[in-house]
């Protein structure tokens, strides 16, 4: 990446501190002006002496450093920077981002920034997967924070593994990199490219007040569409009811939609399309008559029978079209069990020209959570990638649909 740009780094108090030195000297090789705020809880694992020393800049440290207050204050810290990173992001820094706090000079200006945060977790596996440190994520990443990492692992405790370490410096510096990359750039591999993508579930009405639903998040379908912007396409995301911020501040075109029909429609109209990927869990039923008002419980009948009409689906119908049908078709297959057999079947019955088949078993905590692994199935085969964030799955599935587009396009010329 050749042009600079201004980080401040949220040093947190964890084991993992020590590789914030090499990330501030690579950061700083690579052209960037890096300026470092530490936490008191960091100042047990690494000296301000060294960060100084790295960073070639006085580091902060203290909310009420009346200097520090005249000169560069919280607020002015918070706008300096091109993107923030917090690494590493202790559980206990997590979760007071994640209620608004603003008691030590960390915390307020992560309050006060309106820039890019990026967090990068560092704690013992019980900690991160305990249910208070998952709703803390969860939250923060309701309101626009990124995510990266943490790793598996073995930790520094001994006999300790799992979910938990610091990524390593490279990784901790692609993500910096994307994140800060311009958005809808003219240059990127997609400039010019139009991608369709559905997210989300459908909300089938039974009356106005009731529905039939499924439990998908949307978070796949919606870093798809993020992903799309970042490589330089044209984005409309059609997304069935979710509770993720829109990203239309990126330049996606967000159509909102709640049942099965009016996403078809809506994809129909947003045609034509390079690239169109179907990542929603569009319910498979209808209810036939909705009832136009709310359905009494009535005790002498029971309860009410529901009948149930298909609902069309969006995937095949796009996919076998014969007129403005996208060159590039791409579905999902969430499945519980013999999730690769189930999705060779469906590659042939959809028309489509991928499927990514994922286990989406609760045990696999795919469903509402952050990871995913993924098999790309094409006519040529089958292709296993590592578990990996859906950040990272949504990046790799475009970059090779993109590169799909100009393989064709050469071999067309
Ligand atoms: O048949 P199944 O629901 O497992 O297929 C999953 C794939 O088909 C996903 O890509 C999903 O978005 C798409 N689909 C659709 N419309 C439906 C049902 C599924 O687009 N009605």
């Amino acid at each position: 990446m050749s042009s600079t740009k201004r980080i401040l780094l949220i040093i947190g108090g964890g084991i993992a501190a020590y590789k914030c030195l090499d990330l501030i000297r690579r950061l700083r090789e690579r052209g960037h002006h890096v300026r470092v705020v530490m936490t008191k809880a960091a100042h047990q694992f690494v000296t301000t002496l060294s960060v100084a020393a790295l960073t070639n800049e006085r580091v902060f440290t203290d909310l009420f450093d009346l200097d520090d207050e005249r000169e560069i204050g919280h607020i002015r810290l918070a706008r300096d920077a091109d993107l923030i990173i917090v690494a590493p992001a202790t559980a206990d820094l997590i979760a007071r981002m994640a209620g608004g706090h603003a008691d030590d000079l960390a915390t307020a200006v992560l309050l006060a920034t309106d820039k890019t945060v990026l967090v990068a977790p560092a704690m013992n596996p019980r900690m991160w997967v305990n249910p208070a440190t998952r709703r803390n994520v969860v939250q923060l990443q309701l309101d626009g924070i990124r995510f990266i990492g943490p790793a598996h692992g073995e930790m520094a405790e001994r006999g300790e593994s799992g979910p938990g370490r610091l990524v390593e410096v490279p990784d901790l510096i692609a993500a910096i990199e994307t994140a800060m990359a311009p958005l809808g750039a003219e240059q990127g591999p997609l400039a010019g490219r139009h991608v369709v993508i559905t997210s989300g579930p459908t909300h089938e009405p039974i009356d106005p007040v009731r529905y039939l639903a499924n439990r998908s998040s949307g978070k796949q379908g919606h870093e798809l569409a993020v992903a799309a912007a970042r490589l330089g396409a044209r984005v409309t995301l059609v997304t069935g009811p979710v509770s993720l911020a829109d990203p239309s501040s990126i330049g996606v075109r967000v159509v909102r939609v709640v049942t099965a029909a009016e996403m078809l429609e809506a994809v129909k109209a947003a045609l034509p399309a390079d690239i169109a990927i179907f990542a929603a869990a569009v319910a498979d039923w209808r209810v036939t008559a909705p009832n136009a008002s709310k359905i009494k419980k009535s005790s002498a009948g029971g309860p009410p029978a529901l009948t149930l009409t298909e609902n069309p689906d969006i995937l095949k119908t796009i996919a076998q079209l014969t007129k403005n049908r996208p060159p590039i078709v791409i579905g999902f297959a969430a499945e519980t069990q013999d999730v690769l057999a189930y999705a060779k079947k469906k590659l042939k019955s959809k028309g489509a020209d991928w499927i990514v088949a994922n286990d989406v078993s609760p045990a696999s905590g795919v469903m509402g959570g952050d990871r995913n692994t993924v098999h790309v199935l094409t006519s040529g085969g089958v292709e296993s990638w590592p578990e990996m964030s859906k950040t990272d799955v949504a990046r790799k599935i475009l970059e090779r649909a993109a590169e799909q587009l100009i393989a064709r396009r050469a071999a067309a010329e």
